[in-house]
């Protein structure tokens, strides 16, 4: 095909190039010379199959998912495999439990909770995950309780860090015997030297998994390059406040959930701009929210992907800007059925399809009706329970005006959760005016207790000692029921 260069004049560029470009590869000292040796030296980019590496010493260098991914297929056919981790990997996360898919679980319900209670969550996982009963496979028992021990001690769930969903290095370690070592230190001929001073002897392959370059190569313009170069400090990760006609879509990864939802949310907002349905806000709201969007991830995220996205939030408030967030107060009054699969079964994206425009309403709804749930009646609606009274215990002091910035119920679900707990109060002073104690004293022991345990979680390094958290009446010890 023949080269052509010309110059023309758009009112809008779109970018969808994608966040990644062109492997990052570390400098390893000594890593020329294991090549010659014999020992091959790959990134994780030109990995194609794990049977290439049959019964070879292989070494994975990495955390992230496709570390993951490649050290679990490898580890099945080479002879050794060693797993180097330079800091933990994200919220180990399995795929399945038991036949029920973990995405199952990613109700609306789960992740409006305020960020600022994830020691909760990170508890309530970690017990959930001790105590899942594997039918009569010990591996997999292992990889559980290997993973929850292995977020416990990172400080990883949901609300802290993206997901490591593919579970590989927990089941490379229990079902395979890889073993997990620090960062590489050096190499020595075929011999690799880890920072804690131990060293696997003979290594095979090394297979860098060690990410991509987060980049826009086709950007020329070094001031552009630079001020697109953070997504987070681009309004609604997509365009910066005083370029308004540059966007870059895709630049945003969930901790959670799925892309493909942030990026159409993202081509919805910028297509009612460019069609000149919408118009910008103006440059100090549009500078508001990204000071917002990035005090909220240092709040809780303070670790992960550069591109990282807080799913809930980050779509809600594009599907604000657009008009087709669903409007769920709403709904509860309107169409409680629905309702109820919008918040306690998998979020769907057609959730931002009921209203507004591009709306496809009988067929979200019919959509959104079929949301399976998962199994285990009892462990759901212990779950849901406690994720119900948590959001209503935050949600008094929302109701009060008396939480912080960041301590409230995140997204569509807070007008609900401020209308049950303005009704939850009303009924506490009533049945207390009316002195019907059998109301009175069971709903005040039940909702302190929440707020006791939400209170002792704000201090997460006392809260996270065993100690602590033994304390902690049965709302967490409620997540371990039976799960087969
Ligand atoms: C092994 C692996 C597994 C993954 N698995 C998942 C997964 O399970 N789920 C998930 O959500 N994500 C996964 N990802 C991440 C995945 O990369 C993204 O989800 C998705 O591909 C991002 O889509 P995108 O359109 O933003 O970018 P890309 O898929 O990278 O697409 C960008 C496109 O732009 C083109 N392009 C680039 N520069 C130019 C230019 N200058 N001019 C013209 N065209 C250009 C490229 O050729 C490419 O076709 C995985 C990634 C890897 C590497
Ligand atoms: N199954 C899947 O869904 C799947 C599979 C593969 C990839 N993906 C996606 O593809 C994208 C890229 O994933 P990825 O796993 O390739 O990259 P990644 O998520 O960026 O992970 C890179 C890993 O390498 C480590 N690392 C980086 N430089 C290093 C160095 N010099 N020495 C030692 N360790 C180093 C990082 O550690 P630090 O944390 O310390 O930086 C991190 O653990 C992600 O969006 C991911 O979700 C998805």
């Amino acid at each position: 095909m023949k080269e052509e260069s010309f110059t023309k004049h758009y009112d809008y560029v779109v970018m969808g190039s994608g966040l990644h470009h062109g492997p990052s590869m570390p400098m390893w000292e000594g890593a020329e010379d294991f090549q010659k040796a014999g020992g091959t030296l790959i990134h994780s980019a030109k990995f194609r199959k794990a049977d290439d590496y049959k019964d070879q010493n292989v070494v994975v260098v990495g955390g992230g998912e496709s570390a993951s991914d490649i050290a679990w297929l490898t580890s099945k056919t080479c002879t050794k495999m060693t797993i180097s981790m330079r800091s933990a990997p994200g919220t180990l996360f399995p795929h399945n439990i038991n036949g029920n898919t973990a995405d199952i679980r990613d109700s609306r319900l789960m992740y409006s909770f305020p960020r600022k209670v994830w020691p909760l969550v990170l508890k309530g996982h970690k017990l959930f995950y001790e105590n899942i009963e594997h039918e009569d496979n010990e591996a997999r028992q292992e990889a559980f309780k290997f993973a929850a021990k292995m977020n416990w001690e990172n400080r990883n769930c949901i609300y802290t860090i993206n997901a490591c969903k593919s579970f590989g290095i927990p089941k490379a370690v229990c079902f395979n015997k890889a073993e997990i070592k620090p960062m590489i230190c050096h190499f020595e001929g075929r011999n690799i030297h880890f920072v804690d001073g131990s060293v696997v002897e003979n290594v095979d392959t090394v297979v860098a998994a060690t990410g991509f370059k987060v980049d826009i190569p086709a950007l020329k313009d070094d001031e552009l390059k630079i001020k697109y170069s953070h997504p987070r400090h681009l309004w609604n990760n997509m365009v910066a406040v005083d370029e308004k006609e540059f966007f870059v879509v895709g630049f945003c990864r969930p901790h959670q959930i799925n892309l493909i939802t942030c990026c159409e949310m993202q081509a919805r907002t910028l297509s009612q701009i460019i069609s000149g349905k919408k118009s910008f806000p103006s440059d100090e709201s549009m500078k508001k929210d990204i000071e917002y969007a990035i005090e909220h991830m240092s709040n809780t995220f303070e670790r992960g992907y550069k591109a990282l996205v807080d799913f809930v939030p980050f779509n809600d408030n594009m599907a604000n800007f657009i008009g087709c967030a669903p409007n769920l107060l709403k709904l509860l009054f309107t169409d409680f059925p629905m309702f109820v699969h919008m918040v306690f079964a998998p979020i769907q994206p057609c959730q931002y399809r009921l209203v507004g425009p591009g709306a496809i309403p009988e067929l979200s709804r019919k959509t959104i009706m079929k949301s399976p749930y998962y199994r285990w009646p009892k462990e759901r609606i212990a779950r849901d329970f406690n994720a119900v009274m948590i959001l209503l215990s935050t949600s008094f002091a929302d109701v009060c005006g008396v939480n912080g910035k960041f301590f409230h119920v995140q997204g569509q679900l807070r007008p609900v959760f401020r209308f049950f707990a303005f009704v939850t109060l009303s009924l506490l002073a009533a049945s207390w005016y009316y002195e019907m104690r059998v109301v009175f004293f069971p709903l005040s022991a039940l909702l302190l207790t929440f707020m006791l345990a939400i209170r002792s979680a704000m201090d997460p390094e006392s809260f996270l000692k065993e100690d602590g958290a033994k304390s902690l009446f049965s709302l967490i010890k409620m997540t371990q029921f039976e799960t087969k």
